[in-house]
């Protein structure tokens, strides 16, 4: 049931603050002002390595988590799309955790990377919306995402949702291995518990003015998107979402990588969509996004508060979001970058729900 919206994908978008409730809700304990404990058999102290396959929309939240596990628990993550995995013959050792990502829990490459781990002997856990899957049976482990069905072919609460559980986790594998101290584990729990109430404003802080902006995007061919630390992920993902629903032809960039080939692209008839909250790597990417403005590119600047006040560039569209810790950023920061292709699909008049040659699992490979 769609409700009010005209969408699934609109949807499923505004259930977000929701859903990623319940999820938070299960995997931190915000009473206590930590991450929950679990009875899932797993140590993160014995890991020494931490693998992860996925598709799509599912690979870049495992990219995501790839940044907080390494730098809160102090596990090296090595991640790729489970269509190479499968074929790659990656050396595993007995203490190696293999986490595979899939909202479907039925994806064909993916199933076939856990079950090529579980052969070579690794410990394996399944992150899945639907907790009856293939995936979810097979796996040692089960962490279930409880974002709800999920119908739009487009991911969107799914996504959030992988999040806040990769979140949860790399703090709990850093307290696990001693990494993370009680009072640094303490302020990135309670910045997670602000992200429904986040969610929530963003959403109606920023829809007419993505509305307006998806009118101006749509008359473009290709859309670059770029991003530092976790914002690169996102990069790609706000990519995805816009060619999957849209048509429009876009890819996702890190900003450092810019200089290595796609300033080739700017013109003024290329849109770039700069990711940017007033983070570490803030000024870095601010630097990259002069180098667009002087070549004539439009900007759409993605940001917070500090950041707009920090930079004077004339941008296309500056959208602006509350202040946030850096942790939870990417959770947040993902909801205008899904308004935005999902309004830009409805003003083009394409199918948001159902885009062509896609389907919801891809169960063969
Ligand atoms: O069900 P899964 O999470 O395994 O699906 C993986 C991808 O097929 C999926 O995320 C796809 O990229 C989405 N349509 C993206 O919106």
């Amino acid at each position: 049931d769609k409700g009010n919206h005209r969408h699934f994908m609109e949807k499923e978008i505004f259930d977000q603050p929701e859903v990623i409730s319940h999820t938070l809700g299960r995997y931190c304990d915000f009473a206590a002002e930590r991450s929950a404990v679990a009875d899932d058999g797993i140590d993160f102290s014995k890991i020494s390595r931490l693998t992860i396959a996925a598709c799509g929309t599912a690979y870049l939240s495992g990219l995501i988590g790839k940044y907080w596990i390494e730098r809160y628990a102090r596990l090296p993550v090595e991640i790729d799309v489970a269509s190479e995995f499968r074929y790659r013959e990656l050396p595993i050792s007995d203490d190696t955790l293999a986490l595979f990502i899939s909202q479907s829990g039925e994806t064909a490459d993916t199933l076939a990377s856990l079950r090529y781990c579980k052969e070579q002997g690794a410990k394996t856990g399944a992150l899945v919306n639907v907790t009856g899957s293939t995936i979810a049976r097979e796996a040692d482990a089960v962490f279930p995402i409880l974002a709800g069905p999920e119908i739009s072919v487009a991911s969107t609460k799914a996504f959030t949702c992988q999040l806040a559980l990769m979140a949860s986790l790399a703090l709990r594998a850093g307290r696990e291995r001693g990494t993370l101290s009680p009072a640094d584990e303490k302020e990135l729990v309670h910045a997670l518990s602000e992200v429904p109430r986040l969610m929530s404003q963003v959403l109606h802080a920023v829809q007419p003015q993505i509305e307006k902006l998806s009118r101006e995007l749509s008359h473009f061919h290709h859309v670059l998107y770029l991003g530092r630390g976790t914002s690169f992920p996102l990069a790609m993902e706000g990519a995805l979402k816009l060619k999957e629903i849209t048509y429009i032809h876009a890819e996702g960039y890190a900003a450092g990588e810019l200089k290595h080939g796609p300033i080739a692209l700017i013109d003024e008839n290329m849109p770039v969509i700069v990711i940017a909250p007033h983070d570490r790597f803030f000024e870095k990417t601010v630097s990259n996004m002069q180098e667009v403005a002087a070549r004539d590119g439009k900007i759409v600047f993605i940001t917070d508060e500090s950041g707009a006040r920090a930079s004077e560039l004339k941008t296309m569209q500056t959208i602006v979001l509350p202040d946030m810790p850096e942790f939870i950023a990417p959770m947040v920061f993902s909801l205008p970058i899904q308004l935005l292709a999902y309004h830009t699909a409805v003003f083009m008049g394409t199918d948001a729900d159902q885009p062509r040659n896609l389907a919801k699992a891809v169960t063969v490979e």
